[in-house]
């Protein structure tokens, strides 16, 4: 076996992967999000280890696997998270995650002094959610602490460290950082040095698939992990989600809703001639690049109001609601920038509305407007790529959106192109077990074992009533933005 650990937002995924790609066992364990404010986004990386090897021992006591029968593992993270560590390489604060938009200052401050340089060299903007700002953040608001960083990890970097003692990231997570040259493929020296960011800060570049070393000893006695396991160095979610659904070639893209939602698409080559409008970031392929839009509050607004309206219940029983709403959930519309907006409109101030609300509006309209919305977020998203002369013709859709026939057919008529489904859908975990696969020489390379662990299934094709009432949906969601940046909270 191999064991992919996709380390999430909401809780980490570990999943057990024989070499035919399927799934002997699965086992998932959730921690918190500490919003100590608005637009503040923080977890203890404590509490990804403790959750980790809590999956992980259930899998071998629970499920029955054998540790010796594993042979390597890699690993799949949530991207951008800023994890801070000292001399001793202990953490020095909480992690600062993705969503967190604190950075508004930061970005701006970043742009006006670099200017287009900033798009040359690293082919993105600085934007909010990714790492240089929250770097920034702590120079300006915690100096202290800035000047006893050792050195920054990526959030999957810190897990691995703590499992394998190997301080490292890769390039899918480095090009997240924006700190990453994007032509020569190093730390870049014109980035660090005009903010004063000492370059020895930054850890050891590596490709995802590069060897990290084996599981410590003591990191065996609590986790019950075998010290023969070799750990391969993994990959950002993003990266590890495209390879998990085949996005391994031209023309194919992704769409994907976990706790953020993203667009994707596969680039041979990286450029910044989308100008920011996209984010363009190494793939877990050595030497391969892709395009992603982001909205930074899919599932998560699906959660929210799971968490307001039905605590209890499950995810599946709660979107099953939406059956008894109809099309356009009768004129209820939804804009889901609860935490602010990052593509189109990289905006860390907006926020979310119901539109349209009436007293005739039951639970069942509020579930449906909301993936609604979230799915017209997504549409903002493909216009970019027609715009850009990179129109997407069908798409792969993956996590919780993949999970609902009711979902996927919204999906369908919205984007007005096919959906296409996969057999063995795992999302990022998946990838970061093909990471572990190829990394301990099962494949030659990621398409080889692309064509063993990855199966495309059922497709939903656009119906065209349902696409024609969409279009006039759509034209009333794209004037939201506008009409309510300016709400002050
Ligand atoms: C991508 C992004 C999110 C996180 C979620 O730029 O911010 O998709 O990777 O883990």
């Amino acid at each position: 076996y191999v064991l992919g650990i996709d380390l999430g937002t909401s809780s980490v995924k570990v999943s057990v992967v024989d070499k035919m790609g399927r799934m002997a066992a699965q086992r998932s364990e959730s921690y918190d999000l500490l919003q100590k404010q608005i637009g503040y986004s923080e977890q203890n990386p404590e509490d990804w280890v403790r959750a980790t090897t809590k999956a992980i021992r259930n899998i071998i006591d629970l499920d029955r696997i054998n540790a010796t029968e594993i042979e390597s593992l890699s690993y799949s993270g949530q991207m951008h998270g800023l994890v801070l560590l000292d001399d001793n390489y202990r953490v020095l604060r909480p992690a600062i995650l993705w969503n967190d938009t604190r950075t508004v200052e930061q970005s701006r401050q970043i742009l006006k002094k670099m200017g287009k340089g900033f798009l040359k060299i690293t082919h993105n903007l600085p934007l909010e959610g990714f790492t240089l700002p929250k770097l920034l953040w702590i120079q300006d608001n915690e100096p202290e602490i800035f000047k006893k960083i050792k050195v920054f990890l990526l959030p999957k970097d810190y897990l691995r460290y703590r499992m394998t003692g190997h301080i490292a990231t890769d390039y899918s997570d480095a090009a997240g950082t924006v700190m990453l040259d994007a032509k020569k493929n190093t730390w870049s020296r014109e980035i660090c040095q005009p903010f004063a960011i000492p370059l020895e800060i930054c850890p050891p570049l590596g490709n995802s698939d590069a060897y990290a070393g084996n599981i410590t000893k003591q990191y065996a006695s609590i986790s019950q992990l075998s010290t023969h396991i070799k750990v391969y160095v993994g990959a950002a979610d993003n990266a590890a989600g495209a390879l998990g659904a085949g996005i391994v070639r031209e023309e194919t893209a992704l769409c994907s809703i976990g706790t953020s939602g993203v667009v994707l698409k596969y680039a041979d080559k990286s450029s910044s001639s989308l100008n920011g409008k996209l984010h363009v970031f190494n793939h877990a392929i050595p030497g391969k690049y892709y395009m992603m839009g982001v909205t930074l509050s899919a599932g998560y607004s699906l959660s929210w109001l799971k968490k307001i309206l039905d605590n209890k219940t499950t995810f599946g029983k709660f979107i099953l609601e939406a059956r008894h709403s109809t099309i356009g959930a009768n004129g209820l519309l939804f804009s889901p920038y609860l935490v602010g907006e990052r593509t189109p409109y990289d905006d860390g101030n907006v926020r979310g509305s119901f539109i349209g609300l009436d007293s005739n509006h039951k639970q069942a309209d509020l579930v449906r407007s909301v993936m609604e919305g979230i799915v017209f977020s997504f549409k903002d998203l493909l216009n970019i790529y027609k715009v850009n002369h990179s129109e997407v013709k069908s798409i792969i859709s993956i996590g919780g959106g993949a999970k609902s026939d009711l979902w996927l057919q919204i999906q369908a008529d919205i984007f007005d192109i096919p959906v296409i489904c996969l057999t063995n859908e795992q999302g990022p975990g998946l990838g970061a077990a093909m990471i572990a696969a190829v990394g301990t020489g099962w494949f030659q390379n990621f398409q080889d074992c692309g064509k063993e662990f990855v199966e495309r299934g059922k497709i939903y094709l656009p119906e065209p009533k349902n696409v024609q009432k969409y279009c006039e949906l759509y034209r009333i969601y794209r004037q939201i933005y506008k009409a309510t940046a300016d709400i002050s909270h």
